[in-house]
């Protein structure tokens, strides 16, 4: 069986858990620890293929439930798979629905064999199991899939967690069954157990013994503070093999990134950026920055002085300013492109630094200017 990726550990950094390393899949190799923006409908929202080329994103995430539901993987099957369907030859990850179901999805049950809920589109009724996850991510053709698991609430009780990620376990035991592309999908196991370290060790154990060529930490950043979101980090990544990549799902603000790569994590993925930006928020050298405010409508210098990305070398806050308070959809687009940019700009510093030896002093220096 060939690899269908292959993670390539370039340097540790001296003072930290920090990995330098490199993901090689299918459709590239991208640098890790890597961030990577969201596109959920198989578009990251404003931002075109080649934008995301030219910011340095070497893979995107897309949504399993989202695309099962609209076009339907049948489209994407018939248009040659993702990659095709949207133009975008790079990587590409896509979450299993597990997560979206929980938390978009209106009426739900959850049985061993999978769960059932309505559609937040149609209100249909309709079912998701590991093998039928699995099977749209199988049609929809990304590098790298995910595991249908659970993701439980952060303070659910030991019993219901317990129960949650024995299920979870046998749900990726399935779920690796079902799949038909392993030698052109890489099958992630995904390790819950919210606030239980013995649950979190359980969950790891139960998933590395199944091999999976990577493994994703979910069930955080969901209401936790920042304290125990890390406290959990560092008890769980030093329990998955330092030969597989590490993913952080759903975390994406810049001070989570870097304490995260600080405990070994080498992927991650928010809304995060996109979202904010639409409602006028940027993220920049010097903390969060609402564009929109009143304070730069005489402001004619750029979101972040520090930033050289197409939109802070070509307009000033004044001028998004104006687009945002007129809905001009341009305006958002600006600063999308900023806050990715922003991200993806930090990571690159962050992998320089993991290179230099020199994380912990990056941290601080950030953290004073980000505040
Ligand atoms: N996205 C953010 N958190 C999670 C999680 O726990 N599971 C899945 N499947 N996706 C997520
Ligand atoms: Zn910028």
């Amino acid at each position: 069986m060939t690899e269908p990726i292959r993670y390539h550990l370039i340097k540790k950094e001296k003072h930290t858990g920090a990995r330098l390393g490199e993901l090689i899949t299918p459709h590239g190799t991208f640098p890790t620890p890597m961030f990577m923006p969201v596109g959920t409908q198989a578009s990251v929202k404003s931002i075109a293929p080649e934008e995301l080329d030219e910011m340095g994103a070497g893979v995107i995430l897309a949504n399993t439930y989202h695309l099962w539901l609209r076009p339907g993987q049948e489209i994407v099957k018939e248009a040659g798979g993702l990659h095709k369907f949207m133009n975008w030859d790079k990587g590409i990850l896509t979450d299993s629905g597990g997560f979206q179901v929980f938390s978009l999805a209106k009426i739900r049950d959850i049985t061993e064999e999978g769960v059932h809920f309505r559609s937040h589109l149609s209100g249909e009724k309709l079912f998701l199991s590991p093998e039928k996850a699995i099977e749209i991510e199988n049609d929809l053709g990304p590098d790298i899939m995910m595991s249908f698991d659970e993701c439980p609430p952060y303070y659910e009780s030991y019993d219901y967690v317990k129960k949650s990620i024995e299920r979870t376990s046998r749900w990726a035991e399935r779920g690796l069954k079902a799949h038909r592309n392993p030698d052109t999908q890489g099958l992630f196991g995904i390790v819950q157990g919210a606030g239980f370290k013995d649950l979190r060790k359980q969950s790891a154990a139960e998933l590395t013994a199944m091999d999976f060529p990577g493994y994703s930490i979910g069930g955080l950043s969901v209401g936790e503070s920042k304290a125990e979101m890390n406290e959990m980090l560092e008890f769980t990544t030093p329990l998955l093999p330092e030969t597989k990549p590490r993913y952080l799902m759903g975390v994406g603000s810049p001070d989570a990134l870097i304490d995260g790569v600080i405990r070994g994590i080498d992927m991650f993925d928010c809304v995060l950026p996109t979202r904010i930006a639409r409602n006028g928020t940027c993220m920049t050298s010097h903390g969060r920055l609402v564009v929109k405010n009143a304070a730069y409508a005489h402001d004619f210098g750029p979101i972040d002085d520090n930033c050289d990305c197409y939109t802070c070398r070509n307009f000033s806050r004044a001028y998004v300013r104006h687009l945002i308070k007129a809905d001009e959809t341009f305006g958002l687009r600006l600063t999308s492109y900023h806050n990715l940019y922003f991200l993806l700009h930090t990571m690159k510093q962050v992998r320089q630094a993991i290179m230099d030896d020199n994380l912990l002093d990056f941290r601080a220096e950030f953290f004073e200017n980000y505040g």
